[in-house]
């Protein structure tokens, strides 16, 4: 039974690091702000889809990090960065797990020159199986909007099963200010 509050920590029931066959999800650090710049921060295409712009500066994905670092510290949501095995000190992705009242909700992004490769999906579902075998953990869930075809299908192959449309459920700032319809995703226990 949780108790008041309780539900907003994430830090006891997931794992500081994750291992598949390709990747590594792990702590963020100071030094994944240039490559993360460099590889997909600024890149329209890869945040059309997402609730944030992209980045004009470095110093702009800089504080992103900070306040990445800090999240993991308060236990409030987290951020992985996602390495490939064979290079663990460059992200080239992020995966962010938040907590619900009886599970997680996540958000993920990768680098352009990697996508279609199977690597989210891996992603995705090393960390939703790490966390549904906590207790506590019922149910982890996504939100894509209905064009996100390649998030929809990585959350598919995840094992994710689609539950429900959601109309006009979220406002996605890069393609305009009215609130989009979304597909609702969930892999539960
Ligand atoms: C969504 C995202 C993380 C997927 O990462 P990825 O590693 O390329 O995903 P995967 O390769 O595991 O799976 C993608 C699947 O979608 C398919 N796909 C890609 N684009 C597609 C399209 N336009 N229409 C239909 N299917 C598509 C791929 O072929 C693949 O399926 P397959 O393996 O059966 O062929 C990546 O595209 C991304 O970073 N996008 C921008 C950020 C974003 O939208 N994040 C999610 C917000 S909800």
């Amino acid at each position: 039974m949780f108790h008041r509050g309780e539900h907003k920590f994430v830090i006891s029931v997931l794992p500081v690091e994750i291992h598949t066959q390709r990747l590594v999800l792990r702590q963020p650090s100071v030094s994944d702000a240039e490559p993360i710049f460099n590889g997909y921060a600024q890149d329209a295409q890869v945040t059309h889809f997402l609730m944030w712009r992209p980045n004009q500066s470095l110093a702009e994905t800089v504080q992103f990090i900070s306040q990445c670092i800090e999240s993991w510290s308060s236990g409030q949501c987290r951020p992985y960065a996602i390495s490939e095995t064979r290079d663990a000190t460059i992200p080239i992705g992020m995966i962010e797990a938040r907590r619900t009242a009886h599970g997680l909700d996540l958000g993920y992004v990768l680098r352009r020159s990697l996508w279609g490769r199977g690597l989210m999906a891996e992603a995705i579902r090393a960390l939703s199986d790490a966390a549904l075998s906590d207790p506590s953990i019922y149910r982890v869930q996504a939100f894509c909007d209905i064009e996100n075809a390649a998030s929809a299908r990585a959350l598919e192959k995840a094992g994710f099963l689609r539950e429900a449309q959601m109309a006009r459920y979220a406002v996605l700032p890069n393609i305009g200010p009215d609130p989009r319809t979304c597909y609702l995703y969930a892999k539960c226990k």
